[in-house]
Parts: C-alpha cells; sequence; structure tokens
C-alpha cells in the first residue's frame, strides 16, 4: 500500500527496513502539542486570508482539539507507517474530520512545521532550564548564608592556598549558573522567530500572513529568510551549549561534593537521602548522586557534538539527516532537568564540618599571604622581599612541625628580627578571612551582602 500523504506517485509501500529507518515518531511524538498548536494556528490564518473556508479552519481546529486530547489521555495509536508526528497528526484529522482535513496542509510543508514545532518545544525547555537553574541558585544562597562565616581552605592546584569561607564558596557557584541563565535567555531571544510559512524551502505563492501566525504562537516576528528557516538548527545547539556549559559548572561542583565527602576531608555529610551503601563494605556512605551528575554532565556534552558534527556538512535547505536534531536534545533535557533537581536536593541535604574544614585550613600554613603582607605594610617590605622572609618562616614552622601562629615570637626574629608580637594577629584563620574586604572578596560580611545581592539579583 503506499503512502496516503504521498502516495499519488508511488505504487507501492517502503521496505520495512525502509520504514524503520525513516521514522521518526518514537520520539518526535513528544513534540505533538506543539504541532497541532502550529497547525491551529495556521488553520486559522488560512481562513482569515480566505485561503481556505472558514468553516473548514473551524473543523480543522476543533478536530485538532479532539486529536489532542486523544493524546492527552493515552488514547491515540501512533503509527510507525505515519513516520512522524505531523503526519500522524494529520491522518487522524482526516479520520475525525474528513475531507476539511486535507486543507490543513496548503501553503505549508513539514519542513516549516518541523522547525516551528521544535522552536515551541525548545523554547519551552529554555525556560524550565531557567527555572531549574533559579531554584538551584536559590538553594546555594540560603547555603550560603547559613555559612558566611564559616571558614575553610580555599584551594589552588588543590594545595591549601588561603582561607576562605564556604558561603563565598557556595556563591562561586550562584555565578557561573547566574551566567548559564544569561545564555538560556540570550538564546531565548535568537530563536524566537517564527519558521512557519516558509514552506518547503522556498516560501509559498499563497497570500499568507506571516506575521499572524508568528504572533499567535508567541514568537517575536517570522523568520527573515526561508531557506534559513527552514535549515537552521542553531537555536538547538545554543540550547545544547548553554546546557553543555551548565553540565561543565554542575559537574565541578558535584566533583567538590564528592571531595568534601571524603573521610579524607569531611568537609560536608550528606544524609541517607542523598547517599548509598556499599554491598559488601558496611561502613560506606557514597555520594552516588554527585557522582552521577558528574557523570550525566558527559553526555549532554554528548549530545551537543553530535548535533554541530550531523549540522556542519548539510548544504542548504532541509536534509532528512536533520530529523537526527531532535533526540539528542530531548536526552540532554532529561538529564540537565534531573541533574540540576539532584544538586538542589544536595545543596538543601548538606550539612558542613566546621570543626574538619578548620582543622583541614590550618594544616597548609594558609595565612602566610597574610604573614607576607604585614611585613610590607608594617615594615615597608618590597612584596618579593617579604615572600621569601615569610617563605623562610614557613620552613621554620614545617621544621618544628606547628602552624604559623604557633611559632615563637623568636623563631619568627631569628628570621626578621623586626618582627613584633603585632603580627600574631594576622595569622589567624578568621584575621585573614575577614581582612579580604576587596570588592567580591570573601570577608564573612561581604559573604553576607554578596548573598542578599544574588537575592536580589537572580531570584
Ligand atoms: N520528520 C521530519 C523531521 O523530523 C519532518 C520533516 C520531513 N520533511 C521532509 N522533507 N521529509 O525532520
Amino acid at each position: 500500500r503506499s503512502n496516503e500523504l504521498w502516495g499519488g506517485r508511488f505504487a507501492r509501500g517502503p521496505a520495512e527496513i525502509m520504514e524503520r529507518i525513516n521514522a521518526s515518531i518514537g520520539f518526535d511524538r513528544r513534540l505533538w502539542s506543539q504541532d497541532i498548536a502550529g497547525s491551529q494556528a495556521h488553520a486559522r490564518m488560512l481562513a482569515a486570508q480566505g485561503i481556505i473556508p472558514a468553516a473548514d479552519a473551524d473543523a480543522i481546529v476543533a478536530g485538532l482539539e479532539q486529536v489532542a486530547a486523544e493524546i492527552r489521555e493515552g488514547r491515540f495509536t501512533f503509527s510507525t507507517a505515519l513516520e512522524d508526528i505531523h503526519m500522524n497528526v494529520e491522518a487522524r484529522l482526516k479520520e475525525l474530520i474528513g475531507e476539511p482535513a486535507g486543507r490543513l496542509h496548503t501553503a505549508r510543508s513539514r519542513n516549516d512545521q518541523v522547525a516551528t514545532d521544535f522552536k515551541l518545544w525548545v523554547r519551552d525547555a529554555l525556560d524550565r532550564l531557567d527555572g531549574d537553574l533559579r531554584a538551584l541558585q536559590a538553594a546555594l544562597i540560603d547555603r550560603a548564608e547559613e555559612y558566611a562565616g564559616t571558614v575553610m581552605p580555599g584551594f589552588t592546584h588543590l594545595q591549601t592556598a588561603q582561607p576562605v569561607t564556604f558561603g563565598h564558596h557556595l556563591l562561586a557557584y550562584v555565578e557561573m549558573l547566574g551566567r548559564d541563565r544569561g545564555r538560556v535567555r540570550d538564546a531565548r531571544v535568537r530563536l524566537n522567530e517564527c519558521p512557519l510559512g516558509s514552506a518547503a524551502l522556498a516560501g509559498t505563492p499563497y497570500p499568507i500572513d506571516r506575521a499572524m501566525t508568528a504572533a499567535a504562537l508567541g514568537f517575536d516576528r517570522p523568520t527573515a529568510n526561508s531557506l534559513d528557516a527552514v535549515s537552521d538548527r542553531d537555536f538547538a545547539l545554543e540550547y545544547l551549549s548553554a546546557g553543555a556549559i551548565c553540565g561543565v559548572h554542575l559537574s565541578r561542583l558535584a566533583e567538590e561534593i564528592v571531595l568534601w565527602c571524603t573521610s579524607q576531608f569531611r568537609f560536608i555529610r550528606l544524609t541517607d537521602a542523598f547517599t548509598t551503601g556499599s554491598s559488601i563494605m558496611p561502613q560506606k556512605r557514597n555520594p552516588d548522586a554527585a557522582e552521577l551528575v558528574r557523570g550525566k554532565a558527559g553526555r549532554v556534552i554528548g549530545s551537543l557534538n553530535a548535533l554541530l558534527v550531523m549540522m556542519k556538512g548539510l548544504p542548504l535547505a532541509y536534509s532528512k539527516d536533520m530529523q537526527e536534531d531532535k533526540e539528542p536534545v530531548f536526552e540532554a533535557e532529561e538529564t540537565l532537568s534531573l541533574c540540576l533537581a539532584a544538586m538542589t536536593g544536595m545543596v538543601r541535604d548538606l550539612t558542613a564540618d566546621p570543626a574538619a574544614m578548620r582543622r583541614a585550613v590550618e594544616a597548609g600554613f594558609p595565612t602566610a599571604t597574610d604573614l607576607a603582607d604585614w611585613l610590607v605594610r608594617r615594615l615597608g617590605m618590597p612584596f618579593r622581599e617579604a615572600h621569601h622572609v615569610t617563605g623562610r618562616i614557613v620552613k621554620a614552622a614545617e621544621e618544628r612541625g606547628c602552624g604559623l601562629s604557633d611559632l615563637p615570637l623568636e623563631a619568627l626574629q631569628a628570621v626578621e628580627p623586626r618582627i613584633t608580637a603585632d603580627i600574631f594577629p594576622v595569622l589567624s584563620v578568621e584575621a585573614s578571612v575577614a581582612s579580604r574586604t576587596s570588592p567580591g572578596g570573601t570577608a564573612p560580611d561581604l559573604v553576607r551582602r554578596a548573598a542578599q545581592a544574588a537575592r536580589e539579583r537572580f531570584l
């Protein structure tokens, strides 16, 4: 049996394997509500322009409403022979309303139809991503406020560098996620032009009103070039790029959570709700959710790569390769929403162990820079020289197996005779963080204000 929709020039149906490789209904059925909204807007416009009778448009709109209800309620039978969501919906419409259904595809092609559907879907996905990112920011800001004064080691090279506060560390991620949201917003603005009416590739001779369908579907305007409109998938690439970068941010935080949960660090603890045990080692509490967020970020990067590589060699306009655009996007969307929800859950679940953070921060001479700064400010020493002197003091502390502030004054003076006892206050980690008052710095008061400002900027 040849195809109902283009059977005219075909004597027989496709090979079974042809049907299988060709069909996208297995995944593009997710576009059903966008497809129906697009078709309703199109039918109304056709009638308003006198291209089809108003009664037919009414029948089409009402019939599509019925199709929507069937799909929503799980009563719809999707058919692989009908290839994709567009033909599945149209074929069912024909069963329901008969002849007027045949007028729906006037002045339209599946090429502008699928581009429109997919843009509508990605637009919703961008909005969901923005909301999920916002929820994670809210969790991080809450916790940052709570831990604004909790001192922990800040690292470079994963070696203790200078003391920072846990709140400051958490707010670093709020900034990253804020830029992720900025990318989402930018992508949405660029995406929001309507391809409908570009038809197969060249436009159409019918007197259509593209502004009307664009407005009905919430687009800012119609696309300017019909060839571009049916060939463009950079809106999906932008979604995936923003998603991949976000995935990298989530993965870095996940990695830190994994690290912080180790018995070597013990900076934080996750409750039973966000850990798993081992089937053999009874002592274990594994941060699986964090590991999975870290692992799954790779998938989003993979989706971006898949779509980039798929698009890069395609001549204008539509090629069937482009049917492969959807699965990576759907997959990335599921992964991102799962990972963001899990991360939000973990951030709300974790408790810090300030004592463990303190033990760790004291171990690595984290206030060596503060000591050097004291030499500069009090003795007028050039910083390079102060660095040198401090290095010798650190060496002395290392030899005695103590921290900088535990060194007797004589030991300090043995290295630099001009050092006086009022150096000691700057050697505490509290004094160190409190002194970091330059804008964007880690001083607890600043962190409290930064959390408040982040609330106003982002939530
Ligand atoms: N299922 C197709 C896709 O997802 C719809 C467009 C088909 N167009 C075509 N000329 N065969 O891309």
